[in-house]
């Protein structure tokens, strides 16, 4: 038989004009080094749809020959299928989604992964569903019912799994609330309700990403046994987990204020050393209260540079060399002192507020002051 890119154009040429098969879906598959499940996927996929009216576009990021098996398999695949290949894998999964989705012709974008963890099989059914209720975005569901995820290995996972539904679904609960399985890999996307420049993909939650961003207006679910993986291993790891609870940042808060949260969190964690190095030099060594609590200040602010500069701007380091980025953090970090002590003093002595609550308010001027000035001048971009 003829390969099905050749059926489909001698198909739409009847007469002299050629007649354009309108294509009715795109199925967009992300890969990562999946050379052993690519056979199997397009042999099942051909199976479950009609040649004439799908396309396969794979977006790979791998570094293994994963680009060349699928060339390769895909000449006896009677459904037409393109491979792009990036070499800077920038957004990782979610990434190479959304490179796909600009790339997709049909009507609709069915977006599922390679290793059959998701059944072929239940790609029409998505189709389907979409198109009896009118829907914009129909979800492949673990959680609807009769839906299980019993391909999800150990109880490890399944905890990690359940937990971060739960704490999503209460984050977004208005954008999720008719989405059971919000971190499902396998969903279809009416393309005209897609815009694309909207989304900002970070790691693996492509889906959350869609209907947080793009507010899709009826969304519908189709319950599917979530399938254990076919060959290989699973690509997620410890960073792929910081990068989703950054993405969840990014989309709760916006980029200034998770900025400003995590700035908040580490000057907090500042206390620790602070009280310890106090406690150690004046109770243990018998230094006097006011140089020790000086000392103490420079400690943590050691400990919050360091943990600023690695956790908070690691990307924004090479804008200045690293003593001009400590020299300037620890100057502004002590200078702070010269704004409290004189403030700590007006706010008890002369509007009479009690030692503590007047040193709880120059603490939150200052670190509004201090993140302001790390955010718009030390790490200026
Ligand atoms: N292009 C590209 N770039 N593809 C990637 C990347 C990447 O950086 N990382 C992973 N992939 C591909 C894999 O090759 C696979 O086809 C698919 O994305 C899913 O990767 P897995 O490593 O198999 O992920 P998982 O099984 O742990 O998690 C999947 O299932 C979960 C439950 O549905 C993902 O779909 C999750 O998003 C989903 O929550
Ligand atoms: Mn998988």
């Amino acid at each position: 038989t003829l390969p099905g890119k050749v059926r489909a154009r001698m198909r739409g040429t009847i007469g002299e004009l050629p007649v354009r098969t309108a294509l009715t879906q795109t199925i967009v598959v992300p890969t990562f080094n999946e050379r052993d499940n690519i056979t199997t996927l397009l042999d099942r996929l051909a199976a479950a749809l009609p040649a004439d009216r799908t396309e396969i576009v794979f977006v790979d990021d791998s570094t293994d020959d994963t680009p060349e098996v699928i060339r390769a398999a895909a000449r006896h695949c009677p459904i037409p299928v393109t491979v792009h290949h990036r070499e800077d894998g920038i957004g990782g999964l979610g990434g190479a989604v959304v490179e796909g989705m600009r790339l997709a012709r049909g009507e609709w974008v069915v977006v599922m992964d390679a290793d059959l963890q998701h059944p072929p099989e239940v790609v029409p059914d998505l189709i389907r569903a979409g198109a009896r209720d009118g829907a914009d975005l129909v979800v492949g569901s673990r959680y609807a019912g009769g839906g299980t995820r019993d391909g999800l290995a150990g109880g490890y996972r399944r905890l990690v799994s359940g937990g971060s539904t739960a704490v999503t679904k209460l984050i977004f609960r208005n954008s999720l609330s008719r989405v059971s399985d919000p971190m499902s890999g396998l969903f279809a996307i009416r393309t005209s309700s897609l815009e694309v420049d909207e989304l900002r993909p970070l790691g693996y939650k492509i889906l959350l990403e869609l209907v947080v961003r793009n507010r899709p207006g009826r969304i519908v679910e189709v319950p599917y046994a979530f399938q254990p993986r076919h060959a290989g291993e699973s690509k997620s790891s410890l960073a792929e987990g910081i990068r989703f609870v950054k993405h969840l940042g990014l989309l709760r808060f916006g980029a200034q204020r998770s900025r400003m949260l995590l700035f908040g969190l580490i000057g907090l964690s500042g206390l620790l050393p602070n009280q310890a190095a106090l406690w150690a030099l004046h109770e243990l060594a018998g230094v006097h209260y006011l140089p020790a609590a000086v000392l103490a200040n420079m400690l943590a602010v050691g400990w919050n540079f360091a943990l600023t500069d690695t956790l908070l701007y690691r990307s924004r380091r090479s804008h200045r060399s690293f003593w001009g980025r400590f020299s300037r953090f620890f100057l502004l970090g002590n200078a702070d002192l010269l704004l409290r002590i004189p403030l700590l003093a007006l706010l008890v002595g002369g509007l009479h507020l009690g030692v503590l609550g007047a040193n709880l308010v120059t603490l939150v001027i200052s670190f509004v002051a201090r993140f302001l000035i790390s955010d718009k001048v030390i790490y200026r971009t």
